[in-house]
This record gives structure tokens, sequence and C-alpha cells, in this order.
């Protein structure tokens, strides 16, 4: 189901009872943060808030913001216009079931087609909300071999009389030590510029000032792969950031779609309705027609980059200031009645969680045309996202969890994943109880455990260098013959199920 809106998603999260609203003025400077931590640790992820009046430096900001939206199961399937993310996981495995493919290629390319299929492509349209509000800055760079030409040039059917400022929006501090404010639920569209190929990545956003922002793509991740290439040959890279609108847009651009597979494509196969697009007012990049806010401009490959960050990350620390590159505005656009899209990072759990869990969930299937042994995977909130993962296996044949790390740790953003831990198909690896159990029963830590090296997330400030580090695999099954020294394996405890059924009756029947 497609939301008209994110105001319209936030209705249903009213009328669900998901949201509640606080009226009062709340600064956007940590106070914000204080609320929304407390909210998020809440069992199952507590509620969505929407702060009417958010102050900027004492001032009620123009526009409310809305934090929390995707926080809980619910809530996350209710984004996706679904009552569970294992409605959409079920549909995309029948339709990969239905003609298999042999290699992990082959599964990517048939995603691209079953996308394809539901007519869930994407569609230019000549405006929409988004553009409700235009504040355009300087004049369009001037046009010289290296920019091409804006043909979409057109003058904005409202210009807004205010003086043009990003300050306008209710952007959080979220902890005492960041070094600034930050857009945390920025959706960056960029282009590579050999095949045209779009890829929209959600990638925070540290304000500078009121034209100039950081522009955090990490190292690995496919929005920083399109700056190399502006970089190699000097062109300024066109880029442009939505916040809002469905908010399918903002879980699309998290979720871990191999390079080259459209999210747009994706956001419309999910709600049943192909995303409209409308051109950019100063580059030709494309962003949803129903976005909250638009911020439209540009990475210059001859400026230097600049330090980013303190930020208080996912990783429950503070990530230590880098090099990123900057991000020019050329535009803002806005719908008249945005609501500011936000939310936080930091110890877990917090909202991210949901958000990757979702991601996991729908995934799934295609990891397991690739493990045909994997039976389920889960990333616990204290990994925060990548440190950690569970996956479950039915093991038939010796070393076969061992096969499977090694398939996960070249797979995607899984070459993050610092701790795999196998176990057998009977566990549930949403259970870390059960897990630990498991692991602490199932294994001689000689046998049972390899390390080795690979690609780490830049914001693990435990390795010894950045994004390079070491791994570790735990294989907590049962043991096989050929797989070390091993003793008869002994059976679990378990009771008869007639006597569990009996008991259960019984209990009943004292109950009545
Ligand atoms: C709340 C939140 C904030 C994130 N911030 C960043 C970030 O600042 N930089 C980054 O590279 N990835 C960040 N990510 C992860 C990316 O969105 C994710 O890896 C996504 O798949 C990247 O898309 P890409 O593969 O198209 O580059 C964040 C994810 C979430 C949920």
């Amino acid at each position: 189901m497609a939301f008209d809106s994110f105001g319209d998603f936030l209705s249903r999260l009213e009328a669900a009872g998901e949201l509640t609203r606080l009226s009062q003025p709340i600064a956007t400077e940590l106070e914000i943060t204080e609320i929304a931590n407390r909210e998020m640790k809440k069992p199952g992820g507590g509620k969505a808030l929407l702060i009417e009046k958010p102050t900027v430096n004492g001032q009620i900001s123009s526009f409310p913001l809305a934090i929390n939206t995707l926080g809980s199961f619910r809530r996350m399937a209710m984004s996706l216009g679904v009552n569970s993310i294992d409605e959409p996981a079920a549909e995309l495995a029948s339709l990969m079931k239905a003609k298999p493919p042999a290699t992990f290629g082959q599964a990517i390319k048939l995603l691209g087609t079953a996308l394809e299929l539901r007519h869930a492509k994407p569609k230019l349209v000549r405006t929409g909300p988004c553009r409700e509000v235009i504040h355009k800055f300087d004049p369009p760079p001037t046009r010289t071999e290296t920019w091409p030409p804006a043909p979409n040039w057109r003058e904005p059917s409202t210009l807004d009389p205010r003086p043009p400022t990003i300050s306008a929006l209710p952007i959080q501090k979220c902890w005492p030590l960041d070094a600034g404010r930050f857009l945390t639920l920025p959706c960056v569209v960029t282009k590579d510029p050999d095949t045209g190929e779009r890829n929209v990545g959600l990638y925070r956003m540290q304000i500078y000032d009121e034209r100039t922002t950081g522009m955090h793509w990490q190292l690995q991740k496919v929005g920083a792969r399109h700056g190399r290439r502006y970089y190699e040959s000097g062109t300024r890279m066109p880029v442009a950031v939505f916040l809002g609108g469905d908010p399918v847009f903002t879980f699309c651009a998290t979720a871990p779609l191999p390079d080259g597979v459209d999210e747009f494509l994706l956001a419309g196969y999910l709600r049943k309705r192909s995303v409209e697009l409308v051109k950019c007012e100063t580059n030709d990049l494309e962003v949803p027609a129903d976005a909250d806010f638009v911020l439209e401009g540009y990475v210059d490959p001859k400026e230097p980059l600049r330090e980013e960050g303190p930020f208080g990350d996912h990783t429950g620390y503070y990530s230590l200031p880098e090099p990123y590159p900057v991000f020019h505005l050329t535009a803002i656009t806005h719908r008249k009645d945005a609501v500011y899209p936000a939310t936080i990072v930091g110890p877990p759990p917090m909202e991210d969680f949901y958000i990757g869990s979702a991601s996991v969930k729908l995934f799934l299937p295609i990891l397991k045309m690739n493990f045909p042994e994997l039976v389920d995977l889960a990333l616990p909130a204290e990994g925060v996202f990548h440190n950690l993962v569970f996956a479950s296996i039915k093991k038939t044949y010796p070393m076969q969890a061992f096969k499977l790390m090694h398939g996960l740790w070249g797979m995607g953003q899984m070459m993050f994943t610092k701790y795999v831990v196998v176990v057998d198909e009977d566990v549930d690896v949403h259970n870390t109880s059960e897990v630990l159990f498991r692991l602490c029963a199932n294994t001689d830590p000689q046998r049972d455990i390899i390390f080795t090296r690979g690609p780490a997330d830049v914001l693990d400030h435990a390795t010894p260098a950045l994004a390079a580090g070491t791994k570790m695999g735990i294989d907590a099954t049962h043991k096989l013959p050929g797989e070390g020294q091993v003793r008869d394996w002994p059976p679990l405890i378990r009771m008869d199920e007639a006597i569990s059924n009996k008991i259960d009756a019984f209990i009943k029947s004292l109950k009545s």
C-alpha cells in the first residue's frame, strides 16, 4: 500500500495508536534525543513521536519533527502497508522459486526482473507536492564542459520570499559531543556517470553552514563509488537529497540492495504503486514528487575533503572525525505542510534495529538461494547492525557451518560482520539466550572457532586500522565425523510430546 505523504503515514500511525504528539516546545539541541531515546528503549520500541514545536536555538521551527516512526516491528510493517514483513518476504521467495537462479548474480538479476514485472518502474511526472515551495540559491553553476547544461531548467512556480536557508529545518544536535547538527534521515540520490544507474542511500549529513553540509557516504557504499568516478574525472557531481514522502523510500535507502538495483524500483514493488519522480530544479537528478523536503546540490571533486564528526553513532560510541566530501546546496524545495523526519542512533536498541531487521527478513529468500542450508538469520540489537550475526542451518555435511560463514563474509554488506555464530536448525536465532546456550554447550573453542581478515565498518573504532579488521566465526552446530576428533554426540534433553501435552491440559484444568 502506498502512502501519499509522510503526513499521511503519521495519520495512520496515530489512528492505530502508534503515535504520541508532544505539543510543548522541545529543543532540537539534545532534548529531542533524550525523549526519543527513552521511548526507543521501551519494550518493543515505544511509540512514534510527533514533536509539534521543535525549537532551534530557542526559536520554534516552522516545521514539526517526527521521530521513531519505523521503530517497532508493527510500525515497520505498517510503513510497507503490510501486517508483517513476512508477507512481502514470502512473496519475494515465491517469485524467486518460480525460476530458481543458479548463482547469486542470477538471483540479483531475477530480483530486478521480478520488481519490474509488477510494473513497479518509477515514472517521471512534471511536478509534485515537493515543489510547493522553492528556494533557489545562487544561479546554477556556470555551464562549462565539465558541467552538463541542465535541460530541465525552468522558472519555479512559487518562489518563497523568505531568505533561503537550511536553518529553517529543525535539525538536531543529537549527542553532547557531536560536532554540530546532523540530518539523520536524508535519502541521497546519485547516478553512476558511466552507466547512468541511479542509487539512493541513506547517509547522514553534518550541517557546516547555510549552504554546505558533509556527505557521509562511507568507503564501501554505492554513493561513494559513484563519487570516486567523479573524483577521477574531476567533474562536478550532481547530488539530490530528499527527506520524507512515503516511508518506504527511507526503508529502501537503507536496504542493502546490490549496486545497480534501483531503490525506487524496490519501493514501487513493495508499495504496489510506481514511484512518481520529478526532475530537480538545479540538476538532472530525480526525486520523489511526494517528498517533504528536497535539497539539491553538488559535490565538487576539486575541493578538499572536510572533517566530518564526531557524531554519536549507532555503534553506541562517537565516531571520530574523518574527511568526507562537502555537499553544496543549490536549492531547497518542500511541501507547504512538510514534516521533518528524524531518528537518533546510539547505544542499542534504537530505531535502526527494526529497520535492519526488516531488511534481513526481506532479503533472506535471496540469501537462501545462495545458501540452501540456511534456515534463519538474525542480527541481534546488541550487534548494532553488522557486528553480530546468528545463523541457523540444516547441516548435512562436515564443515558446512564454515562454508556459510565464508559465504556471508563475501556477500555485500555482510562483509562488515565481525562475529558469525552458526547453530542447528532447531535453534531460534531471534532468542539470544538460546543461541548463547548452544554456543557454550556445543563448542570446543580451539576446534570450532576460526579467525579471518576482511573489510570492516568504517565506524568500528576497535579495528586496528580504519575499515580493515578481523572476523571470528563460531560453529555451534552438532559435530559430524570429519570435523575434528568427535566423540558420540549426545541428544538434547527434551520431554516426550505426549507428556508435555498431558501436563498442558492438566495446568489448564487447574485454572478453570
Ligand atoms: C539511521 C541510519 C543512518 C545511516 N547512516 C549512514 C551514514 O551516515 N553513512 C553510510 O554510509 N551509511 C549509513 N547508513 C547505512 C546505509 O544507509 C546502508 O548501508 C545502505 O544500504 C547504503 O546504501 P548503498 O548500498 O546504496 O550505498 C545508515 C543507516 C541507517 C538506518
